[in-house]
């Protein structure tokens, strides 16, 4: 036997769609638990040849660890998988390739040296890895056209945009005979004109008879490619679901367990007057290469400009450059006027700059520290939380409490340590803080990332309402339907420069792809 073909032979050939047909993977009871979290609880899914099976939820209700569980990455406490009406034991990702299931993690596992040829010879049994044979490279031309993935044998992974590793990890997948595909939450690495070229390769995949688990939190996406839907919500199937049977709202009724109001309420920007303004700026990444290569954008007092790029095209240093954390090379920054170029982060901060940082755990907080005292981390040594040396804990509780209540941070006391919140209040916690004193200029990046639908609207409600009050917004976010719903204007990054700034009426997902991705003049 041809070891490239490994897994599959084994198989007859699923059915394409058989409606009536018993499922392909079925899922029984499944019950994962951490510490103090029900990761999935007695969660029981089918899922049947020739279909995509969308499992949405909103962030934290468990689809990771549920398909981590059935690729073989965890353990469950409880439950069985059946394949093809066999019980089976899934110990590892070598055993659930061996039962014909494939995934394509959210984060990218290739061997960044390597080609994309030997990178899939690495995960086949009986290839050479120093000189994969002619008959990998066949093999990968043969899939890539069934499948309409082009990929290149002989590229280097570090020279693959995101898409195109994408469609490597498909590729590989298909290649050790995967028949059930999972994707977790592919198109968040997906510039929007690329997502429609995914859609294709799923679409060719269930005409082929293979059956597609889509994981997403984009309702929009459900009814652009599932056949049916299944929700979670804390851990455990609110429904499933045929996608043609649902509209939006029922779905968000499903995915939060209420209505959520999809429009924010949003009086007109009244933009006047530089609040911040970044001039050609250079400045280098961590490993000394050029990150931001010229780069030239002004805020202004009142608007909200959002950032979207696909994620490391300058981001990050662009962030950290304009809030003291990493240096420039050269260029300026200016903040409400005056040059604070090349300061500390505490100079700048005292300059009128708050900044909401992609790393809130590291960043944000002293995980160790109470509630009250991260609220104050940044102003303790002032009135009027000091009096002289002396700290005054009365008013630092009395201020506690106040932001607890105003930021709907839920936590037992504002004695808590902070490492014992969720995600969504520890960002409800630096939001409180960093607002507070009333900043002139707002730095927000992925502000909501990994926060769920209601965590997301206040944080939005929040961003919108210092708008309003007169603060410039730098709102750097992957999330373009995000940017689209609070910025004024939109500007995109590419490659260390600004490609275009559009105001957010001009800005369609269309040219703003474009621009991520180079594309447009
Ligand atoms: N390795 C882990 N250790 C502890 N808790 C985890 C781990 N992985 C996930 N969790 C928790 O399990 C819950 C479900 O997480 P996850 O499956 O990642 O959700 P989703 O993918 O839907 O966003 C969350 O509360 C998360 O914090
Ligand atoms: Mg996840």
């Amino acid at each position: 036997m041809n070891g490239v073909t490994a897994g599959r032979s084994s198989h007859p050939p699923p059915e394409a769609g058989a409606p009536n047909g018993a499922p392909l993977l079925a899922l029984r009871d499944i019950t994962k638990r951490f510490p103090g979290v029900l990761a999935n609880d007695r969660v029981t899914l089918e899922v049947r040849a020739g279909e995509v099976h969308a499992l949405l939820g909103e962030n934290g209700a468990g689809k990771t660890t549920l398909v981590n569980v059935l690729y073989g990455l965890y353990q469950p406490d409880a439950g069985e998988i059946v394949v093809d009406g066999r019980r089976v034991r899934i110990r590892s990702p070598r055993d659930a390739i061996a039962c014909g299931i494939g995934m394509v993690p959210q984060h990218f596992l290739l061997v960044r040296r390597h080609t994309v040829a030997e990178n899939i010879a690495l995960g086949l049994p009986q290839e050479g890895l120093l000189r994969p044979a002619r008959r990998v490279e066949r093999r990968i031309v043969e899939f890539a056209t069934r499948y309409g993935l082009t990929a290149d044998p002989g590229a280097r992974i570090w020279e693959l945009s995101p898409s195109e590793h994408q469609r490597v990890e498909i590729l590989k997948a298909l290649i050790r005979g995967a028949r059930i595909l999972v994707l977790d939450e592919p198109t968040s690495v997906l510039a929007p004109q690329e997502v429609s070229g995914l859609f294709d390769v799923l679409r060719r995949m269930k005409g082929d008879g293979h059956a597609v688990i889509f994981i997403t939190h984009k309702l929009d996406e459900v009814g652009a490619i599932a056949d049916r839907v299944t929700v979670l919500r804390r851990g455990r199937v609110v429904a499933t679901v045929p996608a043609a049977d649902v509209d939006r709202r029922a779905l968000v009724q499903m995915m939060v367990g209420r209505d959520v109001e999809s429009t924010l309420p949003r009086a007109r920007a009244a933009a006047a007057g530089e609040a911040l303004a970044a001039e050609a700026l250079e400045a280098d990444n961590d490993r000394g290469a050029p990150a931001l290569r010229g780069l030239t954008l002004a805020v202004r007092r009142g608007e909200i400009v959002g950032l979207a790029g696909i994620a490391g095209n300058g981001q990050r240093e662009l962030v950290e450059v304009l809030t003291g954390l990493r240096r420039a090379v050269r260029g300026r920054v200016r903040v409400l006027g005056r040059d604070v170029t090349n300061r500390t982060a505490a100079a700048i901060c005292d300059a009128g700059v708050a900044h909401i940082p992609e790393d809130r755990v590291h960043m944000g907080v002293v995980a160790t520290m109470t509630v009250a005292e991260n609220l104050v981390l940044r102003r303790y040594r002032h009135p009027p939380f000091a009096r002289g040396p002396l700290l005054d804990y009365d008013a630092i509780m009395r201020f506690a409490r106040e932001m607890i209540a105003a930021y709907e941070i839920a936590t037992p006391a504002a004695t808590t340590p902070v490492r014992l919140l969720s995600g969504g209040n520890i960002q409800r916690l630096i939001l409180a803080r960093e607002l507070a004193a009333r900043p002139g200029v707002i730095i927000a990046a992925h502000p909501t990332s990994g926060l769920d639908v209601s965590a997301t609207e206040h944080i939005h409600r929040l961003l919108l309402r210092r708008r309003e009050e007169g603060a410039g917004v730098l709102l750097v976010s992957e999330d373009l339907d995000e940017v689209l719903a609070l910025a004024d204007r939109v500007a995109v990054i590419f490659r260390g420069r600004i490609a275009d700034v559009l105001p957010v009426g001009d800005a369609t997902p269309e040219r703003i792809g474009l621009l991520m991705t180079g594309q447009a003049a």
